[in-house]
């Protein structure tokens, strides 16, 4: 029997790859702009970790967790997302008494048991930062900065950026008292996920994707009318902030998110047209997870972008797919295999992409090959060429041909390389 990947896994094959290589590099490029480092932390961690962190009453926690029993019987979870395990790191390491703020950026696959659909997955990779250190409404500026650069340098126009204050532990406190006993009247009108979940977890009654809670909560008390004046004043000087850096975003009331420990600024981006699973990244404040996690009072903020709703919004790929090499020697005749070979060495060592055939391709297969490996330039190599020692140089755009000698083929090459 035949065994394919598991439901909400996929394979990355080539051309693929290159796409997501192109996509780490922005990612990793612009990250070291703004001062952020990597950190890579274990694919799975203590289940614990994830409950207290991430929220109990939390979708993730609750449904969506890959949670097994080790053989030391330890209950152990793949990581669903990555801002919890920076968090444990930071603990771990006492890093919290180095220099602040300490600057993170992770890249890596998350783990999700949900129902698998565009541009959602089961394994999914996330490109993430972590700010820790600092309570400046600055730092949150700069983490929405970077978001906003990266999708810039990716030529995405069309996001949308979305902001909110959920409040600090205070505020939220009062405003979640108010919003149950103005739910509790109208419960009989809530989907059955938030009739069970409003008392827990009143706050996502309000992101609900049902229409109806919609309805049934119009006219709610919003968080922004309940923030008290330290928490309101943080929220002003982000929006201020964002201004003056020219970043424009959307005041949202019904922004919460989905996992427990933010607190003040929350921020999601969305990009229509990509699927109904329109939210390509969010984040925000967490000035109390670190301190959930063990260690002291240590403010965070930060967010996740998902990289395959990236790729989705992305579709000018296609050169950059279809380059694979840069020049590619086509052996005429099989006896001179070894020369051509030799020439390959000395192209590669110089630091330029080349390519041959291995399978015993005829002259004319083997230009169709180097045509869609997209060689831009092909040396050519028969029996006049060995006996006259040069080589012949075909660049592929303008059909041209001309004779170069075996000692100055690399600098003939990288010449053209670099006008074509
Ligand atoms: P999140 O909103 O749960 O936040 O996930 C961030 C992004 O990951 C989403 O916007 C989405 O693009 C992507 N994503 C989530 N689930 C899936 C899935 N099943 N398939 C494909 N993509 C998915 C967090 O994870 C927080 N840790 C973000 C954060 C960092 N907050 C502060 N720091």
């Amino acid at each position: 029997m035949q065994v394919k990947a598991p439901r909400g896994t996929y394979d990355i094959l080539p051309p693929d790859s290159s796409k997501w290589h192109y996509l780490e590099k922005i990612l990793r490029e612009t990250a070291a702009l703004f001062g952020y480092r990597e950190i890579r932390t274990p694919v799975f961690e203590h289940t614990e970790l994830f409950e207290r962190g991430v929220g109990e009453s939390t979708d993730i926690v609750n449904k969506e967790m890959y949670t097994f029993i080790d053989k030391s019987e330890r209950s152990l979870t793949l990581r669903p997302e990555g801002t919890a395990s920076c968090a444990r790191a930071l603990v771990e390491h006492s890093l919290y008494n180095g220099l602040l703020p300490v600057k993170w950026y992770y890249i890596g696959p998350m783990f999700r048991y949900d129902r698998p659909e565009t541009g959602r997955f089961r394994q999914f990779h996330q490109f993430g930062v972590e700010a820790f250190g600092s309570n400046s409404p600055y730092i949150d500026a700069e983490v929405i900065i970077l978001l906003v650069e990266i999708l810039n340098k990716l030529g995405l126009k069309n996001y949308e950026l979305h902001l909110n204050s959920v409040g600090c532990s205070v505020c939220r406190k009062e405003y979640r008292e108010k919003l149950i006993s103005y739910i509790t009247p109208v419960k009989d009108r809530l989907c059955p996920d938030c009739r069970s979940r409003y008392q827990k977890n009143p706050l996502r009654v309000l992101d609900c994707k049902n229409e109806a809670c919609h309805q049934a909560i119009a006219g709610y008390p919003t968080i922004y009318d309940s923030l008290c004046d330290e928490c309101r004043e943080h929220y002003a000087s982000v929006r201020k902030a964002l201004d003056d850096n020219g970043v424009s975003y959307k005041h949202d009331d019904n922004l919460v998110r989905g996992l427990d420990y933010y607190t003040n600024t929350a921020f999601e981006v969305h990009i229509p047209g990509i699927g109904a699973q329109s939210a390509v990244g969010g984040g925000g404040r967490y000035n109390g997870l670190v301190k959930e996690c063990g260690g002291p009072d240590v403010p965070g903020i930060g967010f996740a972008l998902g990289m395959e709703r990236l790729l989705l919004a992305l579709d000018n790929f296609d050169d950059l797919n279809k380059r694979m090499t840069d020049v590619f020697v086509a052996v005429m005749e099989g006896q001179y295999e070894d020369i051509g070979v030799k020439i390959l060495t000395d192209l590669r060592r110089a630091g330029i992409r080349a390519d041959k055939d291995y399978t015993g391709k005829s002259p004319k297969a083997q230009m169709k090959y180097a045509d869609k490996l997209g060689a831009k330039l092909v040396i050519l190599l028969g029996e006049d060429e060995v006996k006259n020692r040069f080589l012949t140089v075909r660049n592929m755009k303008t059909k041209e041909q001309v004779k170069v000698g075996h000692d100055e083929i690399i600098d003939f090459i990288k010449r053209e390389l670099e006008v074509s």
